[in-house]
C-alpha cells in the first residue's frame, strides 16, 4: 500500500494537539463563517511531473461562485486526495478535470486546465475522448443495465479499440482481471451488473473506466457505500493501478486519505487552503483551518 502516514501515530499527535490547545485555553470551534483575506494556497500547488494542470480555476453555478481561484497539478503516478467539509467544491473540482461541469445547466468554468499541452476547455476539445483518457468512478455504483461482459465491453467497442471478438474478449477479461473483480465473476459474466454486490459493482465500475485506456481516473466518495472488506479491495486497487494512472479520489474518510494518497488537498468553502504531502497535512498541517478540520473540529 501507498500508506505513508501511521494512523495511530496521527491520531496520537491529533490528541495531543488538541489537550496542549484545550489547556491554553483555545480549544474552539471553527465555524463556516471564517474569512481569509489572504486567499493564497498553503504549499506546494506544483508538481515537477504533472499530468494535469488547473491554473486560477473558477466554478459557478448561476450567481453562486463555487470555487474561487484553484491551482493545482496532478501529478503523473499520484494519488491526490481532496478532503474538506460538505460543500466545500471537491465534487465540483473533480467535474472540471474531465468537463463533467458541462452536462450542469447554469454551471460556468474559467481558468486554464492543462493536459498534453491543450486546454481541456476549449472549444475543439471533443468530451468524448477526454472522458475516456480522464474517467470517473462515482460514490453510488452504477453499472449500465446490461450484462457483467458488455458493462466492460461498452466503452471499448465505441472507442473502437478492439478489431475484433478475440480482442474486445480479451480487453474484457484483463480489465475484470486488473479490477480485482474476475474471479468472482468469471462464470456470470451474461448475468446484469446490477445483480452483483455493492462492492463488486464498484470494482465493475472500476473495470469499465481502466477498459478504455484512461491515463487518468477521478473517484468521487467510491468506497462510501462499500463495507470495510470491499473498501479494502478498492484501496489496494487503487495502489496498484497509480502504478499507470494518476488518481484523484474525493474522500471523508481521513483515515481513507492518509491509508491511500501521496498529497492531499484541504478545501474549505470553495477555497483551496493547503496543500502537501499526506503526512505532512496529518501530522504538521500549517493552517489553522486544516488542523481543526483533520482534528475532527470541523465538517
Ligand atoms: N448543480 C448544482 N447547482 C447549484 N449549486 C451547486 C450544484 N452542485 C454543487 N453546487 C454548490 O456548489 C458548492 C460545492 O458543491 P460540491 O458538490 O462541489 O461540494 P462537495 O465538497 O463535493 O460536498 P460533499 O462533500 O457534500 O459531496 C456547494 O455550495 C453546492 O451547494
Ligand atoms: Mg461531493
Amino acid at each position: 500500500m501507498a500508506n505513508t502516514v501511521n494512523m495511530s501515530q496521527y491520531n496520537e499527535q491529533a490528541e495531543r494537539r488538541k489537550q496542549e490547545r484545550r489547556k491554553q485555553g483555545k480549544m474552539r470551534l471553527s465555524t463556516a463563517t471564517v474569512t481569509r483575506d489572504n486567499r493564497e494556497t498553503i504549499g506546494n500547488v506544483t508538481v515537477p511531473d504533472y499530468r494535469i494542470r488547473c491554473t486560477d480555476i473558477n466554478v459557478f453555478y448561476g450567481d453562486k461562485h463555487a470555487i474561487r481561484n484553484i491551482t493545482l497539478d496532478i501529478g503523473r503516478h499520484e494519488i491526490i486526495a481532496m478532503i474538506g467539509p460538505s460543500g466545500c467544491g471537491k465534487s465540483t473540482f473533480l467535474r472540471c478535470l474531465n468537463r463533467m461541469n458541462d452536462t450542469i445547466e447554469n454551471c460556468r468554468v474559467t481558468g486554464k486546465i492543462m493536459m498534453d499541452n491543450q486546454d481541456i476547455n476549449d472549444k475543439s476539445i471533443d468530451v468524448v475522448p477526454l472522458r475516456a483518457k480522464v474517467g470517473m468512478v462515482f460514490q453510488k455504483p452504477n453499472p449500465f443495465p446490461k450484462s457483467v461482459y458488455e458493462n466492460i465491453a461498452f466503452g471499448p467497442r465505441i472507442h473502437g479499440l478492439a478489431k475484433d471478438k478475440v480482442e474486445l474478449d480479451e480487453i474484457v477479461v484483463t480489465s475484470l482481471k486488473r479490477a480485482g473483480l474476475w474471479e468472482e465473476v468469471k462464470d456470470r459474466l451474461d448475468q446484469p451488473g446490477t445483480s452483483l454486490s455493492g462492492g463488486q459493482q464498484q470494482r465493475l465500475c472500476i473495470a469499465r473506466t481502466i477498459a478504455v485506456n484512461p491515463e487518468v481516473i477521478l473517484m468521487d466518495e467510491p468506497c462510501s457505500a462499500l463495507d470495510p472488506i470491499a473498501t479494502t479491495k478498492i484501496e489496494e486497487l487503487m495502489d496498484q493501478l497509480c502504478a499507470d494512472y494518476s488518481i484523484v479520489i474525493v474522500t471523508h474518510s481521513m483515515q481513507q486519505a492518509a491509508r491511500v494518497s501521496h498529497r492531499t488537498a484541504y478545501f474549505h468553502l470553495g477555497d483551496l487552503i493547503e496543500v502537501g504531502a499526506t503526512e505532512q497535512i496529518f501530522t504538521k498541517p500549517v493552517h489553522q483551518l486544516t488542523e481543526d478540520y483533520i482534528t475532527g473540529r470541523f465538517g
